[in-house]
């Protein structure tokens, strides 16, 4: 039994939790789920985007479910990452059969720093203009690379790449591209390999099937995380996970979609692929196979599918095919 989280949150946050949650009844492992608020809804009501009951509970759970905030999304989804220093945001490229995808056969993941670089914050107004710190430390880029190489290790991939700038930030990403290094040698199985940030940006269109796992600092990661999103087509399609030491929070990169709100007709698949990635997390391996197989047989069918996807089907509809494909 698994202590799980749930904040659905506000707009379409909602509706593809509940798709979620229905298509998890289906698999054979036990959820004890407790529900918490947070977003724009909770902020009308009490003054608050995110109470600390809220973070009290995500943080006596052992995985959080998160299905998106409106206006309210940097104060909700920020301040968790801080609170519970969820110092890893990982997010899988991966084509799916019929998914508008640039390319096909694309399966890499994107491990991106979470805590420092230049989302600290700490800007400056000086006399000519404005300045921003960049931090780069020791600790979190060790933290970051080891779990990347983890991570690689975990899922049965073969290489990872540490994406840098160090040619031009020579003591920031030089720091993080020695602990890249100094890490890899703890793997000696693994293929590796360091690239310039821009470089990347160009061979994610060109030859994007030569990435695997890639690590890199918080900005960059950030860039080509939505550059990655845009290779695979699709915000209804893109799950994410944010990692700590002692949690997990899996929630889709869309945000609220206040325009779709209401009528039903949200894509479920990045939040059931954000579940996937729960499911991996807690080692359900199995579990999480047999979920995604189920999804990908409808997407590839095309039939029971979301407008965004071409077809006509309700969120819930689309929810209970995937089911009936868990059940048959
Ligand atoms: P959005 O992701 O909510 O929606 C952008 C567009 O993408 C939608 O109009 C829709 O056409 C499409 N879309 C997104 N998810 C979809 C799905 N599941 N199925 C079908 N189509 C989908 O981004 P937007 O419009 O920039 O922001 C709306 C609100 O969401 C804002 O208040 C923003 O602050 C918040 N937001 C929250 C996030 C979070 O909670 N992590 C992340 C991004 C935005
Ligand atoms: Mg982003």
């Amino acid at each position: 039994m698994y202590k799980i989280s749930v904040i659905p949150g506000d707009g379409i946050g909602k509706e593809v939790m509940e798709a979620t949650l229905h298509v998890l009844e289906a698999l054979d492992v036990d959820f004890d789920y407790t529900f918490a608020d947070a977003g724009d809804e909770h902020m009308e009501k009490t003054g608050v985007a995110l109470p600390q009951e809220t973070v009290n509970i995500v943080k006596a759970s052992q995985a959080c479910l998160f299905g998106a905030a409106g206006e309210t999304a940097a104060d909700v989804i920020v301040k968790m990452r801080q609170e519970l220093d969820l110092y890893v945001n990982l997010r899988p490229v991966k084509s799916y059969p019929g998914t508008k995808c640039l390319f096909d056969n694309l399966d890499f993941v994107i491990v991106r720093e979470n805590t420092e670089g230049l989302y600290i914050g700490l800007e400056e107004e000086t006399a000519e203009g404005a300045t921003a710190t960049r931090v780069i430390t020791r600790q979190a880029s060790e933290r970051i690379c080891k779990f990347a190489f983890e991570y690689a290790q975990q899922t049965g991939r073969g290489k990872v790449t540490a994406v840098h700038k160090a040619n031009v930030l020579k003591k920031t990403d030089g720091i993080f591209r020695d602990s890249f290094y100094k890490v890899s040698k703890e793997y000696p199985g693994m293929e590796l390999d360091d690239r310039y940030v821009d470089a990347t940006a160009m061979f994610f269109i060109t030859r994007p099937e030569m990435f695997d796992v890639i690590v890199t600092t918080n900005l960059f990661g950030d860039i080509l995380s939505d550059e990655g999103a845009g290779l695979v087509g699709g915000l209804g399609l893109i799950p994410s996970a944010n990692i700590g030491e002692n949690q997990g929070l899996f929630e889709p990169v869309h945000g609220s979609a206040p325009r779709h709100a209401g009528k039903g007709t949200a894509n479920p698949s990045a939040m059931i692929l954000s579940a996937v990635l729960m499911l991996n997390y807690l080692e359900e391996t199995v579990a999480a196979r047999k979920l995604e197989d189920a999804l990908v047989e409808v997407l590839k069918e095309g039939q029971v599918v979301t407008p965004d996807l071409g077809g006509s089907a309700s969120t819930m509809e689309m929810a209970a095919e995937v089911r009936t494909k868990l059940e048959s």
